[in-house]
């Protein structure tokens, strides 16, 4: 059977479109129940527990003085009783005629399948220009910091199917609004596919989005990022490489301008002291507990996998410039991201290894 759960907010205009649309869509298809998780405050429990008597497929749980989407998506996975389960919004902004080929991909052996607005044939024409560019901040910020959202294109879309199999006995913990990410994150799957979708304007009354569930998202992120080890440790590299560009800067200044040291000999003593406090850092902190043996051994592998990184740094500004014809400063930027690449991987596989 699939389970269809869709929140509701004071939707009392969509809901019954909604089922409408559902029923016609699946009734010659497959068993469905449809469970509407609904926190509202106006007549939608009214409408809801009408149709819930009328209509064998729908549940309807309503929850007073308690709000919020992830939540509400949580128990309405909870009640569920399919082995398939899929989420959608009320609102019609993700058609459920697509439901039939999500639920063909679960029969190809996938278990996550996730409508894409961002894929070929996808269209996210339903918000505002705002709108837009606030909801591909919030997409660039958890694909750079979580790795596992690197395989979706839309893991704030709100839309999505999977096995059971995937969530169960997985703790899951949302905050907020984005329970798909805590799936990408947390959440036990092997093969994910993205179905292009057009993301339609809304259907009656306005958005629930707000000011608050963005910095709970900002929240969520940081919490999924503590709790993923390897994108932690990335995120805590990058962190201990830019102090290291502080430590340098300061003690080349001082060096040079306070004690009024050549430029050569301030430039050698700032590198030398900000690779020893890197090297600190990334032992104490980046890396902890996973250095085995002797602290020197793993000081004398840092420094060798840190040259290299100089060489192969400036080998890629020689390249952009003298081959591309990049800007310098471009150019630059390339030779850093490369080298730190490098670094991040071969102190990652070489010297801290546990
Ligand atoms: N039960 C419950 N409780 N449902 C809620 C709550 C709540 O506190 N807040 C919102 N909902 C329901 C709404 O009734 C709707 O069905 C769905 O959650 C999405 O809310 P909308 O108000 O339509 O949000 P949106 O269209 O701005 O955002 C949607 O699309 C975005 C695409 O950019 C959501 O799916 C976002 O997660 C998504 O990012
Ligand atoms: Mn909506």
């Amino acid at each position: 059977m699939l389970s269809i759960i869709i929140p509701t907010f004071n939707e009392s205009q969509n809901v019954p479109v909604i089922i409408q649309r559902i029923d016609q869509t699946l009734s010659e298809i497959v068993p469905y129940e449809v469970i509407f998780v609904d926190d509202s405050t106006d007549e939608t429990p009214r409408i809801l527990a009408d149709m819930a008597k009328k209509n064998p497929h729908v549940r309807f749980f309503h929850r007073s003085g308690e709000r919020g989407l992830a939540t509400a998506v949580m128990k309405g996975l909870a009640e569920a009783r399919g082995d398939v389960l899929a989420v959608l919004d009320a609102d019609l902004q993700h058609p459920p005629e697509l439901l039939p080929v999500m639920l063909k991909k679960i029969d190809c052996g996938y278990d996550l399948v996730i409508p894409s607005r961002f894929v070929p044939g996808g269209n996210d024409g339903g918000l505002s220009p705002f709108r837009k560019l606030v909801s591909w901040g919030a997409r660039m910020i958890g694909r750079a910091m979580l790795s596992r959202v690197r395989s979706c294109t839309d893991p704030t879309g709100g839309y999505f199917m999977l096995r059971r199999s995937v969530i169960e006995n997985v703790d899951l913990h949302p905050l907020g609004w984005k329970i798909l990410m805590e799936i990408l994150v947390r959440g036990n799957y092997k093969k994910l596919v993205e179905i292009p979708y057009q993301f339609h304007r809304r259907l009656g009354d306005r958005s629930k989005m707000n000011i608050r569930e963005q910095v709970n998202y900002i929240r969520h992120v940081a919490r999924l990022v503590k709790a993923s080890p390897d994108d932690w440790r990335l995120l805590k590299f990058l962190i201990v490489g830019l102090s290291g560009v502080g430590v340098n800067l300061t003690v080349f200044t001082f060096l040079l301008h306070v004690l009024d040291q050549s430029e050569v000999t301030s430039a050698t003593v700032a590198a030398t002291i900000s690779m020893l406090s890197n090297f600190l850092l990334h032992d104490h902190f980046t890396w902890k507990g996973m250095g085995k043996g002797i602290k020197f051994v793993r000081l004398i592998k840092f420094g060798l996998v840190s040259s290299i990184g100089i060489m192969i740094q400036v080998g890629i500004v020689f390249l952009c410039m003298e081959w591309w014809d990049w800007y310098s400063f471009m150019a630059n930027l390339a030779g850093i991201a490369g080298g730190t690449v490098w670094n991040y991987v071969g102190n990652n596989r070489w010297t801290w290894t546990n």
